[in-house]
């Protein structure tokens, strides 16, 4: 008999300055800080729905219609921390089915993950009657996860302490302050990355040279200065520090032995059509950012979005080319339907 199912659905992330590395592979604990925009929720998104039966044999979860194994440790890792904090369906032997779809390429660099996790943990406290933060559970799916359980500017706090208690997420500003702001993105390539960001990172950490210089002094400072330039909607200086976080992160990738190339000829020209493109303007008119994969992110105010876009159509005729206007919506993951 079915007990309860849900559905819900949570927008992707998109970090300015990125988190790279991990303190603890088990917990999901960073070596930096990071901050990130995220979109809506009704732009590239994940949607889960869970469903709790007594008659299921077994938990099962399926993504994007193909079954995945349920008991990889990161699943069972989130499973467990709602389990053992639910408020609802602990009197009833039940398993529980998992459907979610992504919207948009999994796995390509588009924080797949971020949207994934942080839905499927929201879902499961949904079902479970879990109160208070839950961006922690999310961070012990996917780090960057985390980050999407609150809507407008978010960083998460790498934290100091070893139970990962004081590492979690906070709104920065909310999404009414910068209503503005726009995120293109640029689908260069839709296929899964070969190195994915769990394997890159930790190959970055244990090889490249530049990860302590970026960790103890970079990112720190850069975290100060994006917060203070988004509370003052001062594009020129988020673009400039959004732009040099996206190379230097790629260039811990290239330092990383055996080095990491998660861009191509088209991201590459992208950024060199960027570069140029601001150095007419005079000013920074849009700023791109890539994860770990080669499609672009692109930050800009509204205003500039009709020459921006002109141009990459010029550019790239017939590319995969998709706006997202980021401006205010309350609620950021969200229930779509329940049924107890
Ligand atoms: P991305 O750049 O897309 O975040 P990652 O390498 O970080 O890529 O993570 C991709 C992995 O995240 C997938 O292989 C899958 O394990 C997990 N994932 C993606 N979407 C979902 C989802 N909707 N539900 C659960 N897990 C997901
Ligand atoms: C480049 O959160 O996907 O997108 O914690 O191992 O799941 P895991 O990694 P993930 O890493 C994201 C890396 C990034 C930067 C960012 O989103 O901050
Ligand atoms: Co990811």
């Amino acid at each position: 008999m079915v007990l309860a199912s849900v559905t819900c659905s949570a927008p992707v992330n998109i970090a300015v300055i990125k988190y790279w590395g991990k303190r603890d592979e088990k917990l999901i604990l960073p070596l930096n800080s990071s901050l990130s925009g995220t979109l809506h929720q009704d732009d590239l998104k994940t949607t889960t729905t869970i469903v709790a039966s007594e008659s299921f044999t077994e938990d099962a979860l399926w993504l994007n219609g193909k079954k995945e194994d349920i008991n990889a440790v990161r699943y069972q890792n989130v499973l467990n921390a709602i389990r053992s904090r639910a408020t609802k369906l602990t009197d009833k032997k039940h398993f529980v089915h998992i459907a979610s779809i992504n919207n948009f390429p999994t796995a390509a660099g588009l924080a797949s993950s971020a949207s994934g996790y942080c839905c499927l943990v929201f879902t499961l406290a949904q079902l479970y009657g879990v109160d208070g933060d839950i961006s922690a559970i999310a961070r012990m799916g996917s780090g960057s996860a985390c980050r999407s359980m609150f809507g407008g500017f978010v960083k998460w706090e790498m934290g100091q302490k070893e139970d990962g208690s004081d590492s979690v997420a906070i709104q920065v500003q909310p999404e009414q302050h910068w209503p503005e702001m726009n995120i293109i993105v640029l689908v260069v390539n839709d296929k899964k990355k070969e190195t994915s960001s769990t394997d890159g990172m930790q190959k970055s950490a244990a090889t490249s040279v530049m990860m302590k210089e970026r960790c103890a002094v970079t990112v720190p400072q850069r975290m100060k200065d994006i917060e203070e330039a988004i509370k003052n909607k001062d594009f020129e200086t988020f673009g400039d520090i959004t732009m040099k976080d996206s190379d230097d992160f790629h260039e811990v990738c290239a330092t990383t032995t055996p080095p990491i190339y998660y861009l191509n000829d088209t991201s590459r020209y992208i950024i060199n059509l960027i570069n140029r493109y601001n150095k007419a303007s005079g000013s920074i008119k849009c700023a791109y950012t890539f994860d770990a994969g080669p499609n672009a992110c692109v930050y800009l105010p509204k205003d500039n979005v009709v020459e921006v876009l002109s141009l990459f159509l010029k550019h790239f005729p017939g590319q995969d080319i998709s706006t997202y206007y980021r401006g205010p919506k309350e609620n950021i993951a969200a229930i779509e339907s329940y049924q107890p």
